[in-house]
């Protein structure tokens, strides 16, 4: 039976050290603000947002909400970016994603100054992490990579198998995966014998999007599983890439869903807003 990889003691442990530092800021005169711009009504958004602004209370974070309207045009939306790109007092600007249709996310990527990328979703910042010289790191695989580190398990000459390339988790999961040493395989919609790399993984990380898509018979015995998915089923329950129960009795470490990669994508976010204001103060 898996051992469960306890998503909200790490992120609670992250969240904890930032939180003790940016109160060392504020005894310097300095405060550390994120800016959250929401558009729309979006559910799923809504309820992330709710959390990133919960996290920011509980690190001393500054949280400045922008909510706007699901006609808001794109013009007014990187006006809202322009603006924040010079407040002295936003640290760090999160855009939350997806965009209704009329808006081209990534005009918007693109608009928010590299220093304040918290998400570090802009060319700029995707660049530096593919040098490995980075200020900031994907909130997601950075999170992801907190996880396995708790596991003790080290991913040097490891065989690590990334299911899924979107530019926010697939691509730069692999990336920080190759970073330490991995020999990382993307695996995606088209890729043939899915399930025989799969099996191979002694490190498999699924952001799928696709409800139970990892199955028991794609994990090999003792492997690290970590569930990037996040899938409301029509009953409103939660539910990841992986079949939990059926793969806890193959892998060795598992995340579960809810209380596994979700919070750690949060408490990544505030040590990236951190490390932006100390950047902005001259202070890293
Ligand atoms: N939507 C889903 N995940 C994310 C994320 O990590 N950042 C932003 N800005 N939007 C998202």
């Amino acid at each position: 039976m898996a051992k469960i990889i306890d998503g909200k003691a790490v992120s609670a442990s992250v969240k904890a050290a930032v939180a003790q530092e940016v109160a060392a800021l504020k005894e310097q005169g300095i405060s550390v603000g994120l800016a959250v711009v929401i558009v729309g009504d979006d559910p799923a958004s809504r309820i992330y947002v709710n959390n990133k602004k919960k996290a920011c209370a509980s690190c001393g974070i500054e949280s400045f909400e922008y909510a706007l309207s699901g006609d808001t045009t794109e013009e007014e939306l990187l006006e809202l970016v322009e603006k924040l790109n010079q407040d002295k007092k936003v640290n760090g600007i999160l855009v939350q994603l997806p965009l209704p249709r009329q808006i081209d996310e990534h005009k918007v990527i693109e608009a928010i100054s590299p220093k304040k990328d918290v998400d570090a979703f802009n060319a700029v910042n995707v660049g530096k992490i593919m040098i490995g010289d980075f200020d900031f790191l994907p909130c997601t695989p950075s999170g992801c990579m907190d996880l396995i580190d708790s596991t003790s398990v080290s991913v040097e000459g490891k065989r690590c198998v990334v299911i899924g390339r979107s530019n926010i988790v697939g691509k730069p999961m692999a990336m920080l995966l190759l970073h330490r040493n991995g020999t990382v395989t993307i695996c995606h919609s088209r890729t043939k014998d899915l399930k025989e790399i799969c099996r191979q993984a002694d490190i498999l990380v699924a952001a799928v999007g696709k409800p139970n898509f990892v199955t028991a018979d794609m994990v090999k015995e003792g492997a690290v599983v970590i569930d990037v998915g996040m899938n409301r089923l029509e009953n409103g329950k939660l539910c990841g890439d992986v079949d939990f129960e059926a793969v806890s009795q193959v892998a060795e470490w598992i995340t579960p869903v809810p209380g596994g990669v979700g919070p750690m994508t949060i408490a990544t976010l505030m040590r990236n807003t951190l490390t932006a204001a100390k950047i902005q103060n001259g202070l890293s």
